[in-house]
Formats: C-alpha cells, structure tokens, sequence
C-alpha cells in the first residue's frame, strides 16, 4: 500500500537531488542528460505519477499539483544552470582567442626592385615625365640597322669580330641601342621625343664590362633642335639623378650618327668641393644629317639630338658598386640592401 506521504518523499528528493546534479554538472550535454533523467516522459518525475492510481480520488490532485511544481522547480535549475554553463564557456572561449593587439605583427618578406631595373624605371620616368615615348627594339639586328643606317663605314673597327657578336645566319646581337632610332623614325614622324631602353652585347669582359649590358638610347627630332636643348636635357637628367649640384662637363667626341659629338663627364671632388678628376657618363650629340637620310626625314627640316648611357655606369656610380659582375650575380646579400 503506497502512501502519500510516501510519494511526497519521494517528490521532495527528486527536487533536491536533480537540483543539487544539476548545479554539479559542468558541460550543457550533461547537464540536458540530467534533465531527462528527471524530466523526461521516463523521467523520475514522471514515474512518482505512475503510482497515482493508488491514491485515493482526493489525494490526487494534491500529489499532481506537487509534481508540477517540483517538475517547474527542475526545469528553472535546470536553465539557470544551463545559463551559467553558456556564459562561462564564452568567457572561456574570449580568453582562449585573445589576440594581444601590442604585440610587435608577423614580418612578411618584402622583395625589391634589382638596382638595374631601379635605375632603368627611375631614368624612364624622368624622360617620361617630359613627354618622351618609351620604344623598344629587338636584341638581335641587321647589320644595316645596328650600323648601316648609323653612318657607319664599313670597315669601321666596331663592325670587328673583336667586338661584336655575330650570329650564324650573318645578324648581330646589337651592340648599342642605337638602331632603336632607325626603327622609332621609320615608325614616326618628327616632331617626336623618345627613350628606347635595353640589353646589348659585346665581346668584352673585365670589372667593369660585361658580354652583355643594358642602354638607354635617346632621340629627339623638331625644327630647330640645338645643342643647347641637348645640353639643357642632359643636365636636367643628371642634376636628378646624382644630384642637383654635380658638376657636368661636354667634351668633343666621335661618333658616326652624330655631329657634332660629345661626351658628359661628371666631376669627382674631394672633401673640400675642388675637382679632382672627372668620371664619363654618356654619350652624345646632334643627329647626322646621314641618318636623317637613311630613314627618309628631310635633313634641312629637321634636326635632332641623341645620346646613349649605360645604365650600368650610372647604378654603379650612384650607390658605389665597384665590380659589374655584381648586378648579373644575384647575391641575395647584395640585392637585400636595394629593399
Ligand atoms: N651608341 C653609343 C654607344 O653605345 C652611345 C651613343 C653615343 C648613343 C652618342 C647616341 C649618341 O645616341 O648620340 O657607345
């Protein structure tokens, strides 16, 4: 015989058991399996009301009311419980992912341009700057237009085994970047500005030569072009490029595509500012009206000035590498400090 004191008892420890295993469980599974175990249709509480049938009609509803409250008081734990578990596990989760923002960042290696490539694009843009086109031409030419059309006689000495590289089928690996002019003035008509930047090859190898080398090329054609324009664009170029106040010398030179001719030397002082020697820089001068010839221009209409400079020379002189062999090495300890 089940008495009701007896199912009350039994009521009383289910609350306080499942709400003391509640408080006790440290993880939101656990803590649902609980709540079955004293919920759930099988569930603790469920099963106190399974006895009921043997209580009298009046007792009943008692025990029913009870069990309700205790199943309430359950499911209040239960949540409060499962609450507590929530936040404390994003807490947890906050910590855990902390990023200390003071903390120095992760260091990403940073390439840089090779000092040829630094020096080509920092001598284009100036050029560029002033409205020149920037042309290029291929390596390997015709003898007519690496030297031909230049003006060159053809038993100059350049034309020499000696110097140029000739390939089987009787062309030339260019020697300069001068017969980027021919094709550009084939290509256009004046008035017209240009650079033509690129590698040329000749047979030649010391400290400060190298088989194969990189120019730039220079042309500008116009009625009435000077000397003085000439003298005025190539200042502007090295005042940029060294420094606005290093010294510039023309001095009179030869080459077949140009008269007059001239080469730039810029001034090597000491401490105290005296000149001590000066360094060649680049070549120079006034258009041949030989070549204007050759690519069909009217040399009583137009005159011109080119030059020629190595880009070599002048990344060497401006950060002071001693030995060419340098820039084709590829030296990691060399290249790094161009970052
Ligand atoms: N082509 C010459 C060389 O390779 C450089 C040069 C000199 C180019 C005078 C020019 C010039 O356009 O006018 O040495």
């Amino acid at each position: 015989m089940i008495e009701i004191s007896d199912i009350r008892t039994q009521l009383e420890t289910a609350r306080q058991k499942g709400i003391l295993e509640f408080e006790q469980t440290d993880s939101p599974q656990t803590l649902y399996e609980k709540r079955t175990k004293y919920l759930g249709k099988k569930g603790e509480v469920k099963a106190v009301l399974r006895g009921l049938g043997a209580l009298s009609p009046e007792e009943r509803p008692q025990i029913g009311q009870l069990a309700n409250e205790v199943a309430d008081a359950l499911e209040a734990a239960y949540q409060n419980r499962l609450a507590q578990l929530k936040s404390s596990e994003s807490e947890l989760r906050l910590t855990k992912d902390e990023v200390d923002i003071t903390l120095p960042g992760t260091w990403t290696r940073r390439g840089a341009y090779h000092p040829l490539m630094r020096t080509q694009y920092e001598i284009e843009e100036l050029f560029y700057s002033m409205g020149y086109d920037i042309a290029e031409g291929p390596e390997i030419e015709s003898d007519y237009y690496n030297f031909e059309a230049l003006n060159f006689p053809p038993d100059h000495p350049a034309r020499d085994m000696q110097d140029t590289f000739f390939t089987k089928s009787g062309h030339v690996l260019r020697t300069h970047t001068s017969p980027v002019q021919i094709h550009y003035m084939e290509t256009h008509k004046p008035p017209l500005r240009m650079i033509a930047p690129g590698r040329v090859y000749r047979c030649d190898s010391d400290i400060t030569h190298s088989p194969m080398f990189t120019q730039i090329e220079g042309l500008v054609v116009d009625k009435n072009i000077t000397f003085c324009d000439l003298k005025g664009t190539l200042e502007f170029l090295i005042h940029k490029f060294f420094s606005p106040d290093t010294i510039t010398r023309f001095r009179p030179s030869y080459f077949p595509f140009t008269e007059p001719s001239a080469e730039v030397d810029i001034a090597v002082t000491d401490s105290s500012g005296h000149v001590t020697g000066w360094l060649e820089v680049l070549g120079c001068g006034m258009v041949n009206p030989a070549v204007f010839e050759a690519v069909g221009y009217d040399p009583e209409r137009f005159t011109g000035f080119a030059f020629g400079l190595g880009i070599e020379r002048f990344a060497m002189l401006k950060y002071g590498i001693r030995d060419i062999r340098l820039f084709y090495e590829n030296d990691i300890r060399m290249l790094k400090q161009f970052r």
